[in-house]
C-alpha cells in the first residue's frame, strides 16, 4: 500500500501513527499559576537530543496543559508504565481547568524538586523540566523543554544503578486506544568499524543469530 499527501487524510495520518510505535507516553503533570493542578496523557512525545537532554510534546488545540506552561514555564513528565495505563487514559477526560485531573482520581502528588509542577508519587520514572521554547505549527503547538532532574523508583534499578526493562515496564501507544507493554529486551551493541568492513555483523559478534522479537533469522530481513 502507498499513501501520500493525496489519500484520505484519516487513513494517510492513521497510517502513519499505527506504523511509528510505540510511543512512549508522557504523563504530563503541571500546577496553574493560581496553584491548581492539572494532570493529562501526551504520545506526540519524544527526546529529542541527549545533552543537553532535551524533549519535545505536542498540544494540538486549547490545552490546560500547555497553558500551565505558558504560566509557570515548568512541568513533570511523569512515564507510564505498566499497572497505570488504564489510569492515565482516565485523565484524557476533558475536565474543566479548575479540576485536577490527580485529585478528582485519588492520585497522590509529591512537590517537583527543581520545578514548580508536581510529580506522580507513584511514577517509576519521572522528568522535571523548564520549557525552552514554542514553535507554532499549524493547529498545534510544539514545546521544547530541557530535563533538568529525573526521579526514578529504586525498585526499577539494577545493581549497577540502571533502568532494569523486566522491572520498569514501560507502556507505549500503539495509536488510537491500543498499548503495549515493554517487558522484553535484547543486546545488539554497535559494531566497530573495523568488524564490519571485515564483514561481521552485530549479531553474530553478539553471539545471537536471531532476532529474538519474531524468531527471524536476521539475514531473513535484509
Ligand atoms: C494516550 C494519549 C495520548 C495523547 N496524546 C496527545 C498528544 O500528544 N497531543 C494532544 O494534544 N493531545 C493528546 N491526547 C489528548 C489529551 O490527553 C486530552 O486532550 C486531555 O484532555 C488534555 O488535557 P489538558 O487540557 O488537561 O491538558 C492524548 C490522549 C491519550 C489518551
Amino acid at each position: 500500500m502507498y499513501l501520500d499527501m493525496s489519500s484520505d487524510r484519516v487513513d494517510f495520518t492513521w497510517m502513519i501513527k499505527n506504523a511509528v510505535v510505540p510511543r512512549p507516553i508522557a504523563w504530563v503533570s503541571t500546577v496553574s499559576a493560581t496553584g491548581v493542578g492539572n494532570l493529562a496523557p501526551y504520545s506526540y512525545f519524544a527526546l529529542v537530543t541527549m545533552d543537553p537532554p532535551m524533549l519535545m510534546v505536542s498540544f494540538t488545540g486549547r490545552k490546560d496543559t500547555l497553558d500551565n506552561i505558558r504560566e509557570t514555564g515548568d512541568f513533570v513528565v511523569n512515564l507510564v508504565t505498566e499497572g497505570s495505563a488504564g489510569t492515565q487514559t482516565d485523565t484524557a477526560a476533558v475536565v474543566p481547568p479548575e479540576i485536577d485531573e490527580a485529585e478528582l482520581l485519588g492520585l497522590r502528588t509529591v512537590a517537583g524538586t527543581a520545578v514548580r509542577a508536581p510529580r506522580l508519587a507513584g511514577a517509576k520514572a519521572a522528568l522535571e523540566c523548564r520549557a525552552v521554547e514554542e514553535k507554532a505549527m499549524p493547529g498545534t503547538t510544539l514545546v521544547f523543554a530541557e530535563v533538568v532532574a529525573i526521579h526514578v523508583d529504586d525498585g526499577v534499578l539494577d545493581e549497577r544503578g540502571r533502568i532494569d526493562i523486566a522491572a520498569y515496564r514501560p507502556v507505549g501507544r500503539l495509536g488510537g486506544a491500543l498499548y503495549t507493554t515493554v517487558a522484553e529486551s535484547y543486546r545488539i551493541p554497535v559494531p566497530a568499524a573495523a568488524d564490519v568492513l571485515a564483514g561481521k555483523r552485530s549479531v553474530e559478534l553478539a553471539g545471537s543469530h536471531a532476532d529474538r522479537t519474531t524468531g527471524v533469522p536476521v539475514t531473513d530481513l535484509r
